[in-house]
């Protein structure tokens, strides 16, 4: 009943894609089609994102860390794959197991890269552009044998299916799920919509995760390695209780009453909160809803699963794909102001450092945390702000997803 309210609601918004936004079709190496939104909004302001919050120059893991080793490079050999069930396919020896979203730039393809280089990690690498991530993992020096590109179009709630189908089938064991990959349309003027008809960031960064990870807790579950966890990459920018989180347009679900329209077939805001369309806000808002999502799996799993849940901010990598919507002029000044004038810049690698710390140190396993890193490279409990941490907002946020992605 719920999924048909879901899906009525869904194809409702289908109707109500406008013109600047044209669906694009794509085979994978696979053989499956999927879609995406080619999004054709002119470039208009500029905005500050991930600004200054932490001085970082380089990285250096917990010394009591067992997991991660130093990179070394390998030669490419022929992929490995098997077709057997978790629990046997861990008797047999598999590395452990880290499925990483938008593992093709940045910050995922950063980590993906350390982990798969420290020889104890098979990454699973979850892209919309096959090709790109091949490409970006040979062009790491990732050890081949160390990962596998499977093809995932967040923007696509039926891409999602069809990813945790193809994973399944894999036969691969499930010990780490990352939820990486976002996007961020800063100076579009109008919005941008998903395959389901979703504004763009919501969809993509919020709601095709929630599915993701929803859909993956089972295989997580099911997982006998010892540190089983998921991690949603948050963001300074939707925390109002940081100088960055500050600069306008802050972040605000208010009362979710343009999520909840959205639940009715009643054609409205494309923002969260009901307002009007502004593709800086829309990512900040998904941030929020990655950090509330993160904490709310943390109440409902934690205890009875084991499972650690987990965000955090990585600090500003103003060199990623993240900001290519901005002007080139942004895009230019943008690295160098972070690294010489607020000192808040981190590297693309030693973000990854970052990333793949929280996804294998052992001494990173607290549940419900959302790290950080100080000016002395250590790693602390960030406090999150009282929207991103309120459980009242938690809970609507995930009952509503739920109902939107079709599993209520
Ligand atoms: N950069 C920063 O300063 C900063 C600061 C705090 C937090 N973060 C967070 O870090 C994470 C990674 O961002 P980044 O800076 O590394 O940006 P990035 O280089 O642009 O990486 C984003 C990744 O997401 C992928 N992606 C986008 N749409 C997708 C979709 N529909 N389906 C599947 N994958 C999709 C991209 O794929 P393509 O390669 O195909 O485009 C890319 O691999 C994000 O969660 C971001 O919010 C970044």
């Amino acid at each position: 009943m719920a999924a048909t309210a879901a899906a009525a609601a869904m194809s409702m918004r289908i109707a109500a894609l406008p013109s600047s936004s044209t669906a694009a079709f794509q085979e994978n190496s696979s053989g499956m089609w999927s879609s995406s939104i080619v999004k054709a909004s002119p470039f208009l302001g500029v905005r500050l994102c991930e600004p200054k919050h932490f001085s970082s120059q380089s990285f250096s893991f917990n010394p009591k860390a067992k997991c991660i080793t130093k990179p070394q490079l390998q030669a490419i050999a022929a992929p490995v794959e098997t077709k057997r069930a978790a629990p046997e396919a861990r008797r047999a020896g598999l590395k452990s197991s880290v499925i990483i979203t938008g593992a093709s730039s940045g910050l995922g393809l950063a980590a993906a890269k350390v982990l798969a280089q420290s020889g104890e990690w098979h990454v699973i690498m979850a892209c919309r552009d096959f090709l790109k991530a091949e490409k970006a993992a040979m062009a790491v020096g990732m050890p081949r044998e160390n990962y596998t590109v499977m093809h995932l179009d967040l923007a696509s709630l039926e891409s999602v299916r069809q990813f945790v189908e193809n994973f399944r089938r894999s036969g691969r064991p499930l010990d780490v799920l990352v939820c990486n990959a976002a996007v961020y349309f800063p100076t579009a003027k109008e919005p941008t919509f998903s395959a389901e008809g979703f504004e763009l960031s919501v969809a993509t960064n919020h709601l095709g995760h929630f599915l993701l990870a929803r859909l993956l807790l089972d295989d997580l579950k099911a997982s006998d390695h010892s540190a089983r966890r998921l991690i949603i990459v948050g963001s300074i920018t939707g925390n109002t209780n940081t100088l960055a989180g500050n600069i306008p347009p802050k972040a605000n679900l208010g009362d979710l009453r343009g999520l909840s329209a959205a639940l009715n077939g009643v054609q409205s805001s494309p923002m969260i909160d009901g307002g009007q369309f502004d593709g800086a806000k829309a990512y900040k808002d998904s941030k929020v809803c990655n950090m509330l999502t993160m904490q709310e799996f943390h109440r409902r799993f934690h205890e009875k699963t084991g499972i650690t849940f987990a965000s955090l901010y990585p600090g500003c990598i103003a060199t990623t794909g993240l900001f290519r919507e901005h002007i080139p002029l942004f895009r230019t000044l943008f690295p160098p102001f972070q690294k010489y004038i607020t000192k808040g810049f981190v590297s693309e690698d030693d973000a990854g450092k970052r990333l793949a710390q929280v996804v294998s140190d052992p001494y990173l396993s607290k549940s419900g945390v959302y790290w950080s890193w100080n000016k002395d490279l250590n790693s602390f409990e960030n406090q999150l702000s009282e929207e991103a941490s309120d459980p009242e907002k938690a809970k609507r946020v995930w009952e509503l997803s739920e109902k939107l992605v079709g599993l209520a």
